[in-house]
C-alpha cells in the first residue's frame, strides 16, 4: 500500500424529496482509501453506504464536499471505476467471454488483446471452462465472477462493489469472498466494497468505515489490527486468529446501538 487513491473530504448529501421535502442520507462523512486497499463500507440498512458508493461512482453528485481520485476530482463516471452491483447484470445474449469483452470493444481495444484479457480475468475468477457458455447457463456465483471478470478487464483503478454477494448462498458466499482475497493480491486493485455482514467485512477489509444511521456518519474507522497487516485467504485460519472475535464483538455492538436509533 503506496499512499491515498480516493480520498472523500467532508461529503454530505441531500436527496430532494420533492413538494419540498428534502432528505439527508450521508452528513460529513471523510475518509481516505489506501491505493491497491480493500475498505469496506459497513453499517445498518438506510445508513448511505450505497449512496457514498454511488457518488464515488460519480453516479451521484455530492451535494456537499469533495472526492479526489488519483489528484482528480470525482465529477461523473469515469472509466478510472468500475462498478460491480448485486444483481446480476451480464448480458443474457452474449456468451461469458464476449461479456467480459464488451466494455474492451466499446472502449475498442483490439480485437485479439480483447480475447486475450478476457480470457486471462476468465482464469483468474476460475470461469475459463465457461467462456463459451451463456448466463443463463450458470449459477448466481458464476455469474457475479462473470460480471468481477469484465469490469476488471476494463482495467479500473478502482473496483466498487455494493453488496456484491448478498444474493448467494452462504457457502457461494464464503467462495466469493476467498476469490476476492486472491484476486486483490493478484492484480493490486484498489477495492471498496459495501456490506452489511460483518464476517464479510472482518474477512476482507483492509480498512473498515462504519456508518451511522440516519444520516449517515463516519462512526468509526477500524483497522483490523489483529491481521497484522497481511491478508488471509482462508476462513478457517481467520477466525482461529487472537483478535478476530474481539473485533466480532465490537462490530456487533456498533451495529446494535446504531439498528436500535429511531429513524
Ligand atoms: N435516489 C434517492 N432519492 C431519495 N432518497 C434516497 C435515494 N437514494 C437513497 N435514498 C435514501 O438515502 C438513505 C440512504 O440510502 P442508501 O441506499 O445509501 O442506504 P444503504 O446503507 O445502502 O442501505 P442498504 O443496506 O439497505 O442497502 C435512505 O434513507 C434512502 O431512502
Ligand atoms: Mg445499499
Amino acid at each position: 500500500m503506496t499512499g491515498t487513491l480516493v480520498d472523500i473530504t467532508h461529503v454530505s448529501k441531500t436527496f430532494d424529496l420533492g413538494q419540498g421535502k428534502t432528505l439527508q442520507a450521508v452528513r460529513d462523512v471523510s475518509f481516505a482509501v489506501e491505493k491497491n486497499s480493500i475498505c469496506v463500507l459497513l453499517g445498518p440498512s438506510g445508513c448511505g453506504k450505497s449512496t457514498i458508493l454511488r457518488m464515488i461512482a460519480g453516479l451521484e453528485t455530492a451535494t456537499e464536499g469533495e472526492i479526489v481520485i488519483g489528484g482528480r476530482t470525482v465529477d461523473g463516471p469515469g472509466r478510472d471505476r468500475g462498478m460491480v452491483f448485486q444483481a446480476y447484470t451480464s448480458f443474457d445474449w452474449l456468451s461469458v467471454r464476449k461479456n467480459v469483452e464488451f466494455g474492451m470493444k466499446v472502449n475498442n481495444v483490439p480485437a485479439q488483446e480483447r480475447r486475450g484479457r478476457a480470457d486471462h480475468f476468465l482464469n483468474l475468477v476460475g470461469l475459463s471452462k465457461f467462456a463459451d457458455a451463456y448466463p443463463s447457463q450458470l449459477s448466481g456465483g458464476m455469474r457475479q465472477r462473470v460480471a468481477i471478470a469484465r469490469t476488471l478487464a476494463n482495467d479500473p483503478e478502482v473496483l466498487l462493489m455494493d453488496e456484491p454477494f448478498g444474493a448467494l448462498d452462504a457457502e457461494t458466499r464464503w467462495l466469493m469472498q476467498e476469490l476476492m482475497i486472491d484476486v486483490a493480491e493478484k492484480t493490486n486493485t484498489t477495492m471498496v466494497i459495501v456490506t452489511h455482514d460483518l464476517e464479510e467485512a472482518i474477512f476482507l477489509a483492509d480498512k473498515i468505515i462504519f456508518l451511522s444511521s440516519h444520516p449517515g456518519r463516519l462512526k468509526e474507522e477500524i483497522v483490523p489490527a489483529f491481521k497484522q497487516g497481511a491478508r488471509i485467504a482462508d476462513k478457517e485460519h481467520i477466525i482461529r486468529l487472537d483478535g478476530y472475535s474481539d473485533l466480532e464483538e465490537h462490530l456487533m455492538r456498533l451495529m446494535r446501538e446504531e439498528g436500535h436509533r429511531d429513524v
